[in-house]
């Protein structure tokens, strides 16, 4: 099988060659066969990804889906105080198709968060953040904080319960910071509360926004492609061998993963489409009943809890404002990750005394989006605290600090040896 692989490898590299007159006469004004055979498909990706890899291109998938299916919402959903929630019921009941469009488009909401958080911790375990991919991290930092905010104003568009109060609570944040904190809120708002200009506006951002993620994941793409994929083992691919063309390889794999990936995700739009939702959200906004917990969506729970935890003032900060500073602190401290962790080694599977720190990373960020959904008493205070205390100290104290102190296990020579034991070890090396 490795020297099957090893020969398609080669045999693909060759680069693009117009086949017919046709072809030519296009690759000389507008190159776009040759840049898609040289990027989509014989693009050398590392021989030993697994399916963590795959969700890149469930991503991608996604934003098609959410694009496509919203594209089709719009046709009938009217963004006005009074019809909103009565518009989107009837997409429901009236539209073609449009149980299976709306809960596609709801639900799928949460499919893309689930497939960017295992993105992100898949980024977090292999080190894939680490130098030269410092610029498709921090792409990749940005396109989370963007898709945050598209389903946050999405979520309000429906017009329910949880769409107004959650929409006041978040968009409330912003009049804790100083000076330009109250104009950004007025601006959101349209006015002094959340009413109908604040649906207009977020009804156009909400619409813009995917297409904007469209364009960063474009350069996301793009400084991918300059280093190449990372891989299970973090070492470099270093001859042909340790890589395959992308296609057809990585095209057949991710369209696997993508059908395996879709049976969740059909499941819930058949069968419970809303179960994702607050109930609350299907009650209509009303500004004169305040419900009795305001709950952002599950995706958002983790750092509403770090926005929540800060309840004491600190000299001149007072609470409200130390909750927006460790909220955006904790999306910020992703940017700078690839400094703060000291390691030379980046996949995690080589290195002991990073493990369990990770593993116990993501039991604490399940834990803050737990927290979130709990009301903000008790013995809840306190674990809100000690959560948002670690998820900071991992990437402030323990990555800098571990990287110092590892001893990390020594690294297979190549990709090759990796996948092929002591066999890959020679160039020469019968392989068959
Ligand atoms: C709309 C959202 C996103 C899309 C469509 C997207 C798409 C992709 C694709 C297609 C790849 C290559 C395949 C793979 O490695 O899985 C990739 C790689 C990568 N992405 Fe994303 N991504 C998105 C969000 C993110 C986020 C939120 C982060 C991290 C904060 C991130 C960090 C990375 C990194 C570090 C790589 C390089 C992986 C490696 O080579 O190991 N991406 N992305």
């Amino acid at each position: 099988m490795a020297t099957s692989s090893d020969s398609k490898a080669t045999t693909h590299s060759g680069g693009y060659v117009p086949g017919t007159r046709i072809e030519r006469w296009l690759d000389e004004r507008l190159p776009i066969l040759r840049f898609s055979k040289e990027h989509l498909m014989d693009f050398p990706t590392p021989r030993n990804l697994n399916y963590w890899w795959t969700f890149g291109g469930i991503l991608a998938f996604m934003l098609v889906v959410q694009i496509a299916t919203g594209v089709v919402l719009v046709m009938h959903y009217t963004p006005n105080v009074d019809m909103a929630f009565a518009s989107v019921e009837q997409i429901r009941r009236d539209v073609n198709y449009g149980r299976i469009i709306q809960g596609t488009h709801a639900v799928g909401a949460s499919m893309f968060f689930f497939a960017a958080y295992v993105h992100m911790f898949r980024g977090l375990y292999y080190g894939s953040y680490k130098a030269p991919r410092e610029i498709i991290w921090m792409l990749g930092v940005i396109l989370f904080i963007l898709l945050m905010a598209t389903a946050f104003m999405g979520y309000v568009l429906p017009w329910g319960q949880m769409s107004l109060w959650g929409a006041t609570v978040i968009t409330g944040i912003f009049s804790a910071i100083p000076i330009v904190g109250e104009p950004i809120q007025t601006l959101l708002l349209g006015g002094v509360s959340v009413a109908n200009p604040t649906l207009n506006r977020f009804f156009s951002l909400h619409y813009l926004l995917p297409f904007i993620i469209a364009a960063v994941v474009v350069l996301h793409i793009w400084a991918l492609h300059v280093p190449g994929n990372n891989n299970p083992t973090g070492v470099e691919v270093k001859e042909s061998r340790d890589a395959l063309p992308f296609h057809p390889y990585y095209t057949m794999k991710d369209l696997f993963a993508i059908v395996v990936f879709l049976i969740p995700f059909a499941w819930f739009v058949f069968f419970a489409p809303d179960i994702l939702g607050h109930a609350d959200n299907y009650i209509p906004a009303n500004p004169q009943v305040t419900p009795a917990y305001i709950v952002p969506e599950w995706y958002l729970l983790p750092f509403y809890t770090m926005l929540r935890a800060i309840d004491f003032n600190v000299l001149f900060i007072d609470s409200k404002l130390g909750g927006v500073i460790v909220m955006f602190g904790s999306l910020l401290v992703l940017f700078v990750l690839p400094w703060l962790d000291t390691s030379k080694v980046r996949s995690g599977t080589f290195r002991p005394l990073f493990k369990p720190f990770f593993w116990l990373f993501v039991v604490n960020f399940i834990a803050l989006a737990y927290l979130g959904a709990q009301p903000a008493e008790g013995i809840y205070v306190l674990l809100a605290k000690v959560t948002t205390a670690y998820y900071f100290a991992y990437f402030l104290v323990i990555l800098p600090i571990l990287g110092r102190i590892e001893k990390p296990a020594p690294l297979p020579a190549s990709i090759s040896q990796s996948v092929l034991g002591e066999r890959g070890n020679g160039p020469n090396e019968k392989v068959a």
